[in-house]
């Protein structure tokens, strides 16, 4: 079996846990984490913004897979730098990489290919927004059209709510700046996270995120405080709705578009009274998802991944844990707002054999695990009943010490209503 070398770029919980499952790869031969975090072995320090630097380090390393974690480096073009490069780029290309990184680009390309999803208009500060906001009565959701980080969509509840919003959304990102009015939405949500070679697509267990800080959904947005796979709201026929009305059509367009994609595609869907409808693509692994998703594909990751590359991506059947995976993030006291950094981490080493534990935010300093960031840990069980996998999760979550530690009790509230 010929054996490749791969780099991982990133340093969070999903690149953590990317690394934990593509080492269990045969054809795997060495990962470097650029840059890594506290967990990852093999961490190379390097600039995730400077992609002739990650390009000269992976070909004088004879990486042949570079894949790309988070979306900045995309939505900047890392698979076109490596356009000559023998190296692969597991992500799409620039112009696919707008499918995240400018929501009024996506919302278009949904309304091209007739994807599923909310109605919107797009405007800017010389268009009057108000005669769109009366006419919703408040109920509309305004999002900033750049990447934010989760911080640029208001869902307002009020037309003071909606101005007031746009007032932000125009102090934070620039009097300029262009925005869409969508309507708003009612249901659960849902992530759909598959591996794309452009044409075919190979989904991995549907999953739930939790992005409110706090207990109840309540509180502001994060990064995501938690997720559970597979999520019980997924039933088949929902399935089967998703991929006739959004995975399809969205499919057709990136081939109709001539992206030069392979690599994830994410549907974050919201599971409406009027079927399932799309509220936002993203163009890699979702985090906390991946956390959950990855430990419940039983089949090679990085067969996935370079079936991309030859052809061949249709031809492999994935093979799925029959289990529940449950994730609670560990996160510093303020996050998502101000925290501190530099916090001695302890009790990682009392885990049960079986809980996994993906670094979020930490690093090393000689012997000692320090925290690094706002999500510090993920710690991650499974079991055949979603209950027990949760319950072992939150029995887990007590052996771990650090100062202002935080974290959601609910996760999986929703599934765990559902099946009492
Ligand atoms: P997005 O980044 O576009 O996914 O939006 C972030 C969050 O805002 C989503 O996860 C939803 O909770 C909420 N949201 C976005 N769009 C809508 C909508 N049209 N209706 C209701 N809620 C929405
Ligand atoms: N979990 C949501 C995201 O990765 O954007």
């Amino acid at each position: 079996m010929h054996k490749i070398n791969i780099a991982i770029l990133g340093s969070g919980g999903r690149e953590h846990a990317l690394e934990w499952k593509l080492r269990q790869s045969p054809r795997a031969e060495r990962i470097w984490m650029l840059p890594g975090n506290g967990a990852t072995e093999n961490n190379v320090s390097i600039t995730m913004s400077d992609h002739a630097a990650i390009r000269r380090f992976c070909e004088e390393n004879h990486v042949s897979l570079l894949v790309v974690g988070p979306e900045v480096p995309l939505s900047e073009g890392i698979v076109d730098a490596f356009a000559d490069s023998r190296v692969k780029v597991f992500g799409p290309d620039k112009a696919g990489a707008r499918l995240e990184s400018s929501k009024i680009y996506a919302k278009s390309f949904m309304r091209k290919y007739g994807v599923a999803t909310a109605d919107f208009g797009v405007y800017s500060p010389e268009e009057d927004a108000s005669a769109c906001i009366a006419k919703n009565k408040g109920d509309v959701v305004i999002k900033y059209d750049g990447l934010a980080a989760g911080k640029g969509v208001y869902v307002c509840s009020s037309e003071e709510e909606a101005h007031a919003a746009i007032r932000d959304l125009l102090e934070k990102y620039g009097p300029q700046a262009e925005f869409l009015i969508e309507e708003k939405l009612q249901g659960e949500e849902l992530s759909v996270i598959g591996i794309t070679d452009g044409k075919n697509i190979t989904c991995l267990l549907p999953s739930q995120d939790h992005k409110a800080a706090f207990d109840g959904d309540t509180g502001p947005n994060t990064g995501g405080m938690g997720a559970y796979c597979p999520a019980p709201a997924a039933t088949e026929k929902v399935l089967d709705a998703i991929d006739e009305q959004i995975i399809l059509p969205t499919l057709n367009g990136i081939e109709a578009e001539g992206f030069d994609y392979k690599g994830v595609i994410y549907f974050g869907i919201m599971l409406t009274e009027k079927g399932p409808k799309l509220l936002e693509y993203n163009v890699r692994f979702g985090d906390p998802e991946t956390e959950v998703i990855l430990p419940a594909l039983n089949s090679d990751l990085l067969e996935l991944m370079l079936a991309c590359f030859n052809g061949s991506l249709c031809e492999i059947e994935p093979d799925f844990s029959e289990e529940y995976f449950v994730d609670v993030v560990l996160c510093a006291g303020g996050y998502p707002g101000k925290y501190e950094k530099g916090m001695p981490v302890r009790g990682i080493a009392d885990l049960l054999a079986d809980t996994l534990c993906f670094h979020a935010g930490t690093q090393r300093d000689g012997d000692r695990l320090l925290t690094s960031g706002g999500r510090v840990l993920n710690i991650v069980c499974h079991d055949a009943e979603l209950r027990k996998a949760v319950e072992k999760c939150y029995a887990e979550v007590q052996k771990i010490h650090f100062d202002t530690l935080r974290y959601r009790r609910d996760i999986a509230h929703r599934a765990l209503r559902r099946r009492p």
